[in-house]
């Protein structure tokens, strides 16, 4: 018997007066109308219609909602279709209880914004969270309550599709971005009408999958766990998080489901945590598959009373809970802190007072889509774009250049931008590069489009793989002789939308069928060639990047696309964007990733001349193709005069950081200024370096601004090895600069 978890730290979202109603409402409550509470179902039928009768699926569902047997639908979206559902469950049910709409708005609802490792890339919080609030006012105007995002898994591996989903390698940047992504969704009243949940998606460690395969298991230390998995989701539950998204793998050998240690003495009692855990789709169930349950019976059991409060789509909880209740093996006041924890999200809402409120065709009429948010996601999008390289100024291009040849299949394409995990997008619906470009040029420019090679049709179907018919190379000559004939080319290569994403797990991360080919043929017959790469994950193709003089990394920018990246293309906005993560050289590197810690051999100390017993590979460099952080700008940055305030600081003091930078080049620009710690010698080994503040300024040609960052006791933790944090004395390195690799080094003395 297990008792019920009283959360102790933080009570954001703890109001007493709905824990008062809370009260009164389970004092009401069945044992099965609380069970109901905690069934997450997707809405796989038309509810605006009759309910087919024949439908046993259906028609059970149906049953349930009208009995107070589901808490909270999801993938049940649009004003009309919410509007159904709920009145099917508020009218028919005996208590009345307002259902949860629960779906992946993961970049954007209708208008859709970067992938989210794409909209990381920004290092503009401020955009970021602008981004999320507008993705919640048209998610919320149709019907929908709950998103399940932001997705805050770390992720080192770029097989693993889910890359795409998430702020890339780093924890402290995922845990700022994971934050203003929160607010976003969440804004500062949840009670407001354009106002919804946030999910902190997946606890944890899914970004681990052992070869970059999705679902796999996890196997890291607890280090790992502790110091760069775990951060994000903490500093989201300790500023109001509603909810969590556990996850698919097990950690241990216990699947995350079934995890009291993460679920409950982590995240609800350290963390004081007051949302509600949602399992994955299933993940109760396949406890099964893991070899941890014998049956859904004890999976619903593992789940329960580990923490896991509500279920989605394993009907776990469904059959078995009211029998594990009334048997004794699961407490009663287990449940209820479950079904006080969802019902708490609800009356935070304000759904009580409102069932209905989100269900408002008019609303959903005139903010979904909107040009308002358009605009928005055109701004968010062309901030994302990371310029890789620029070798021979050949961007920006002049908009009254004469002509462009512009090719490959991905630069007309309409629905490779929107990515996967594109809410309800519209297929085919983004501003292709083509039609970017066209829209900026000068009336006397000639835009020439040739397909050149082709790649997977994209079926639009988010449940099978994608097919890569073989390229015959029947479109090559016709792209050569465009390139032949103009000034510039523009060359689009990349990933297709569904290529990456959940369950696009790849071993080969290379460009498909033929575009490398392609661009080297291009390349003999016109050298100035701008390569755009529109992808959902890090891309390994070094002859790309190497022989390449001119890249764009785009992404999967969404709806606005091609506008974005064509005000990059023509120097309407100067390029900001940093890589959230390394780009590999060689599959065989991953993971590669920038704050590793230091091995007993390290080939970058005395042995670096070639000497072979230092940790290294005899047939590649260590070093990724671009490091963490890195971006440039259409300007130069010059950092000066960096300074602490204090070179020996002691422990309870704060100190600052300070540089100039200086922008030496003629047109304004935005730069990520980086700042990096290393600890060098530690209780437990810390990384050769680690991020630790960022800054995303604004500097005119020849100003000079000074940044400014606070250090105190807190920028130094880490999770030793007896589990615990601290802060140890000793010798620091304090570092800035544009990206990780590239910077300038105090040293830093700390003393108790
Ligand atoms: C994914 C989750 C997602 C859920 C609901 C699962 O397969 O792992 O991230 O939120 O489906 O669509």
């Amino acid at each position: 018997m297990l008792t019920p978890i009283v959360s102790n730290a933080q009570n954001v979202l703890i109001k007493p007066e709905i824990e008062k109603q809370i009260d009164d409402l389970l004092s009401r409550m069945t044992l099965e109308e609380k069970v109901g509470q905690l069934n997450q179902h997707s809405g796989s039928w038309d509810v605006t219609g009759p309910i087919p009768e024949d439908n046993e699926y259906v028609a059970e569902r149906a049953r349930l909602l009208k009995n107070g047997g589901v808490g909270s639908l999801l993938n049940v979206t649009g004003a009309e279709a919410t509007y159904a559902a709920q009145k099917l469950a508020v009218e028919n049910s005996r208590l009345g209880i307002p259902l949860l709409f629960g779906f992946d708005v993961i970049h954007g609802y209708k208008t859709i914004f970067p992938i989210p490792l794409g909209e990381a890339a920004s290092w503009d919080l401020d955009m970021i969270r602008k981004s999320a609030r507008t993705a919640a006012i048209e998610a919320s105007a149709a019907g929908i309550n709950w998103t399940f995002a932001p997705m805050v898994d770390v992720g080192r591996d770029p097989r693993w599709g889910r890359v795409m989903e998430g702020a890339g390698e780093d924890p402290y940047l995922g845990s700022q971005v994971g934050l203003a992504r929160m607010r976003g969704f969440q804004g500062n009243d949840l009670s407001e009408v354009n106002t919804i949940l946030a999910t902190a998606k997946h606890l944890a460690g899914y970004g681990f999958s052992e070869g970059g395969r999705d679902y796999n298991t996890v196997d890291f230390s607890r280090r790992t766990l502790h110091n760069i998995v775990l951060p994000p989701f903490k500093t989201l539950a300790e500023n109001g998080l509603a909810t969590v998204m556990n996850s698919f793998n097990d950690l241990n050998g216990i699947p995350a489901s079934g995890d009291r240690y993460l679920q409950t003495t982590l995240l609800k009692e350290k963390w004081g945590f007051n949302g509600f855990i949602v399992s994955d789709w299933g993940s109760i169930r396949q406890m099964i598959n893991h070899g941890y349950s014998k049956d859904l019976e004890q999976s619903a059991l593992h789940a329960i009373t580990s923490g896991n409060d509500m279920d989605m789509e394993s009907e776990a909880y469904q059959r078995h809970l009211v029998d594990l209740v009334e048997s004794g093996e699961v407490d009663v006041a287990v449940l209820d802190e479950s079904v006080r924890r969802i019902l708490r999200t609800k009356f935070l809402l304000g759904l009580f007072d409102d069932p209905y409120k989100y269900s408002d065709p008019e609303r959903e009429e005139k903010l979904v889509y909107s040009d308002e948010h358009r605009t928005i996601a055109r701004d968010v999008a062309k901030r994302s774009i990371v310029l890789l390289k620029n070798e021979k100024n050949i961007l920006p291009l002049s908009k009254e250049i004469s002509s462009i040849a512009v090719v490959g299949h991905l630069a007309a394409d309409k629905d490779a931008p929107l990515g996967n995990w594109r809410g309800r997008g519209e297929p085919n619906s983004a501003v292709s590069l083509l039609e970017g470009i066209k829209a900026a040029v000068s009336n006397n420019t000639k835009v020439n489009y040739t397909e050149g090679y082709t790649l997977a049709a994209n079926n639009g179907s988010f449940a099978f793989a994608l097919e890569y018919p073989e390229d015959d190379g029947s479109g090559f000559e016709a792209a050569i002789e465009n390139a032949k004939n103009s000034d510039v080319v523009v060359m689009a290569v990349g990933e297709e939308a569904l290529q990456s994403g959940e369950g696009r797990s790849l071993v080969d991360i290379s460009l498909k069928g033929r575009q490398l080919e392609l661009f080297k043929l291009i390349r003999e017959v016109n050298e100035n060639i701008v390569v755009v790469l529109m992808a959902g994950r890090p891309m390994i193709e070094p002859e790309l990047y190497e022989g390449a003089s001119t890249i764009l990394n785009t992404w999967h920018l969404g709806t606005e696309a091609g506008n974005a990246i064509a005000d990059v293309l023509f120097g309407d906005y100067n390029p900001s964007g940093k890589l959230p993560m390394s780009i590999p050289r060689a599959i065989g590197q991953i993971p590669v990733y920038y704050n590793h810690v230091s091995p007993g051999r390290p080939q970058t100390g005395p042995g670096d001349d070639g000497a072979v017993f230092w940790s290294h590979y005899n047939d590649e460099v260590n070093s990724p193709q671009f490091v963490f952080g890195y971006g440039l700008s259409y300007t130069d940055f010059e950092y000066s005069n960096f300074e602490l305030s204090k070179n020996l600081m002691n422990m309870d003091e704060t100190i600052t950081a300070r540089v100039d930078v200086t922008n030496t080049g003629e047109v304004p620009g935005e730069e990520v200024v980086q700042l990096y710690i290393r600890d060098h010698f530690a209780s437990s080994m810390r990384p050769v370096k680690e991020l630790k503040g960022f800054e995303k300024v604004l500097i005119n040609a020849g100003e000079t601004k000074t940044i400014t960052f606070k250090l105190d006791k807190k920028t130094f933790e880490f999770y030793a090895a007896d589990g615990t944090w601290k802060t140890e004395p000793g010798m620091f390195s304090i570092m800035v600069g544009t990206n990780s690799n590239d910077v300038q080094t105090l040293e830093l003395n700390i003393e108790r």
